[in-house]
């Protein structure tokens, strides 16, 4: 992907931090979108191919007069995602309403004012294993993630010819995401954030789908296709309850 611009969102950590680095090395200019300036600037001083973007997905305003801004990408990862860990009812409607705003509204904007920048050029969407099977305690986190699936496969089909688009499903990963108590009896199950961000790098640069990472997510995401939904989902509840 040398010589090639290209915008990534959650550019700030995890595997969207790990993508801008391989990008940079590999001799990309990088659009690095996220709300920690710190964290964006650090990268920036690193690597003078990566161009920091304080932008906050959420604020629809500040997503539209970026996009108008934007001159001609080759491709745009939207990666940047929050999640909530625990029972429905022990969260709140203003935490429902970020994580909606934040991985649902945000792409599906973001996406809009993408289209004329990125003609001929490839989107990619980060959705999760969560939007394959029901994630009970993420529940909301899994609704988002499967909405991100559909959308995106239906828009690939819209935009045959003028753009490419595709969705990335990766089960857990070692990010700041999975770093919190709930998970950690889940922490030797979960892949190294390189690893994903070689295997989504790897996928943005061809045409594909999607693309389901590890070989034990990919067993898994063939399951899901022939087990009841339900049933994956009680299976699922327990892994998590238990852990
Ligand atoms: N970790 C996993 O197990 C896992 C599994 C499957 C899929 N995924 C998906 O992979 C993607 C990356 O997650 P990660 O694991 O790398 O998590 P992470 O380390 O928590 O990174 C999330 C990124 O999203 C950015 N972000 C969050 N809210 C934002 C907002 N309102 N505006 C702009 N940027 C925002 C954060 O930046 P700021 O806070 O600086 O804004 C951060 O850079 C997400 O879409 C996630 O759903 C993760």
């Amino acid at each position: 992907m040398s010589g090639q611009r290209i915008l990534v969102t959650g550019a700030s950590s995890g595997l969207g931090h790990a993508a801008c680095e391989r990008l940079a090395e590999g001799g990309a200019t990088v659009l690095a979108c996220a709300r920690r300036e710190d964290r964006l600037l650090e990268l920036a001083k690193r690597w003078p191919n990566i161009e920091p973007h304080v932008l906050d997905v959420s604020d629809g305003g500040a997503v539209d007069r970026f996009c108008a801004a934007l001159g001609p990408l080759d491709a745009a990862i939207l990666n940047a995602g929050v999640t909530e860990v625990g029972p429905f009812t022990d969260s709140s409607a203003e935490r429902d309403a970020q994580l909606i705003a934040t991985n649902v509204s945000a792409n599906v904007r973001l996406a809009r004012g993408l289209r004329r920048p990125l003609q001929d050029g490839r989107l990619v969407f980060v959705g999760s294993m969560g939007g394959l099977v029901p994630l009970p305690y993420q529940a909301v986190y899994s609704g988002t993630k499967a909405f991100l699936h559909h959308f995106a496969l239906a828009l690939r089909e819209e935009w045959a010819g003028d753009v490419s688009v595709g969705v990335f499903a990766p089960g857990g990963i070692r990010t700041e995401m999975t770093d919190v108590a709930a998970l950690k009896k889940l922490d030797g199950q979960l892949a190294d954030v390189g690893d994903v961000a070689d295997a989504l790098l790897a996928f943005t640069a061809s045409t594909g789908a999607l693309s389901v990472p590890g070989g034990t997510n990919k067993a898994a995401a063939t399951l899901s296709r022939v087990v009841p939904r339900s049933w994956a989902a009680k299976l699922m509840e327990r892994i998590y309850r238990e852990s």
